[in-house]
């Protein structure tokens, strides 16, 4: 049986982040407390998580931007995988994401994250034909 999902509360941060850490989620460029307490506080973000009695061991961040769903910082503990936890998760994003009012879930996946491409595809997600185009608005460097 899966773990109820819950969403995160501040006090869950360091759990959170070590959990990011452990599944090589988190970039030199981005500092993870920053992202978790912005998920946190903006009304239409969150992040969830799935626990069991010991630790924090699956988390994803959504949010809608009045057009898209997005998702980020999905992770399973690596101990925990292949199990369907990525899969519980992502259905509870979905839902979250339908009770916001989102007609669309969208995601984006590192160039070299292979392994991330074949769970997405396994769960009827398909790739599509777009370049994402960014810049920083911080004066970062990435
Ligand atoms: C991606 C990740 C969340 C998957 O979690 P998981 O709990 O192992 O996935 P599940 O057990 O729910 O798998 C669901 C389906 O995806 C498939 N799948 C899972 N991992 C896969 C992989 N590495 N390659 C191909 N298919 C995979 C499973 O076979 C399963 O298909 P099935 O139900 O038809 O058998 C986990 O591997 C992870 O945390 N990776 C590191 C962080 C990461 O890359 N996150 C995504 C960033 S975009």
């Amino acid at each position: 049986m899966q773990p109820e999902i819950e969403m995160a509360t501040a006090a869950d941060a360091t759990d959170v982040i070590a959990l990011w850490h452990s599944c090589g989620l988190t970039r030199p460029w981005n500092d993870p407390q920053a992202d978790f307490d912005l998920a946190l506080t903006t009304p239409t973000s969150t992040i969830l998580t799935a626990r069991n009695p010991m630790a924090i061991v699956g988390t994803v961040m959504v949010g809608f931007d009045g057009h898209r769903g997005w998702v980020y910082y999905l992770a399973v503990d690596p101990s925990l995988r292949r199990s369907g936890l990525g899969r519980h998760l992502m259905a509870a994003a979905e839902a979250w994401l339908r009770r916001a009012g989102s007609p669309k879930i969208q995601l984006m996946v590192r160039g070299d994250n292979q392994a991330a491409v074949g769970f997405y595809q396994a769960l009827g997600y398909q790739i599509q034909d777009v370049l994402t185009i960014g810049r920083r608005l911080d004066g970062g460097n990435n």
